[in-house]
């Protein structure tokens, strides 16, 4: 499969490293559908997988001052995307997150599903990301593919293990989460499948921010040490501008085109343990293991 990405950031090289020679990343930013025309015609690919976006540096507080940056990446660019990729009849996977819903969901085990509707009121970046949901999923030939709170054996100050251990502060939470490893294998059958609609590429089960810290410790740091505050703490002591989305999503429709991800539990533990590997002897060593058991 010929996979073209665009972003050239931390979940788009994460995906080109996993793919290799089947992936390229596009050069340079798209302002236009004939910019993205170009590239089709350039690359010729199968699939494409937008992993662009304004997420926000450090993070996504800036978007609470960059509004109009923040609704260009987050939804003009995904429609410039859709319209050069129906127009040559080629399959679009977006990248959603789950971080459009707040709160519990209206169902009995508080989870939300793929077809519910996004709660956002109040933060940028959750805003943007839904409305790009809302018009996309109207289009067949484009996926969804919603993650949250990326989790990585390799170390990124994206990757929820880094940020949650070196804040002194941690919030006390419990969240549906991605693992990257998997995420990646979705996103690859996801593409192949040229599967249409939303979709929830988070772990079955859910993770308390307290679980992965006690791995950390128990396997990578046994000195760490850090603070808990509540969710609404974060805000209160000035630590976040805008509260957090903390939420548990379902995964039906990954079921429905016969996708697994591995139980969070399971796959955290993996996880953490290739990390304590990379710590200890570094990314080439274990990248090299890594890529002989994929
Ligand atoms: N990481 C997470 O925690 C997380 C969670 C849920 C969902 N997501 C979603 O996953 C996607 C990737 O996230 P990420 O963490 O990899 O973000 P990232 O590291 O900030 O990468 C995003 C990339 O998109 C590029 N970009 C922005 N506008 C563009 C345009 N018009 N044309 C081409 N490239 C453009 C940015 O380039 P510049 O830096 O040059 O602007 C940047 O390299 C985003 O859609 C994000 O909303 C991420």
């Amino acid at each position: 499969m010929k996979i073209l990405i665009i972003g050239n950031g931390y979940v788009g090289n994460r995906c080109k490293n996993a793919w290799g020679e089947e992936a390229i990343i596009a050069d340079g930013h798209i302002n236009s559908k004939e910019d993205i025309l170009a590239l089709l015609d350039k690359h010729k690919p199968d699939a494409v997988l937008n992993a662009a976006g304004s997420t926000g540096k450090p993070n996504v507080d800036w978007c609470e001052t960059h509004q109009l940056e923040t609704i260009v990446g987050n939804t003009k660019l995904p429609i410039i995307l859709a319209e050069g990729c129906q127009e040559k009849g080629i399959y679009l996977l977006h990248m959603g997150s789950g971080c459009i819903f707040y709160g519990d969901s209206p169902h009995a085990d508080k989870k939300w599903r793929e077809s519910d509707m996004g709660n956002p009121t109040e933060v940028t970046y959750s805003r943007t990301k839904w409305a790009a949901d809302l018009v996309l999923s109207t289009l067949d030939n484009v996926g969804i593919a919603r993650i949250r709170m990326p989790i990585d054996w390799v170390p990124a100050t994206r990757n929820l293990i880094d940020k949650i251990t070196t804040y002194p502060k941690v919030i006390d939470v419990e969240n549906s989460v991605t693992v990257l490893d998997d995420m990646i294998d979705v996103f690859y059958k996801l593409m192949e499948k040229k599967a249409s609609g939303i979709f929830h590429v988070t772990n079955p089960g859910t993770l308390k921010h307290r679980e992965t810290i006690a791995l950390y410790e128990e396997l990578v740091d046994p000195s760490h040490t850090n603070e808990w505050i509540s969710g609404e703490d974060l805000v209160k002591q000035g630590l976040a501008t805008k509260t957090r989305s903390n939420n548990f999503l379902a995964s039906e429709n990954l079921e429905k085109v016969g996708i697994q991800m591995r139980d969070v539990h399971v796959a955290i533990r993996d996880t953490m343990e290739k990390y304590a590997k990379v710590k200890k002897d570094g990314l080439n060593k274990i990248e090299g293991e890594v890529s002989m058991v994929c």
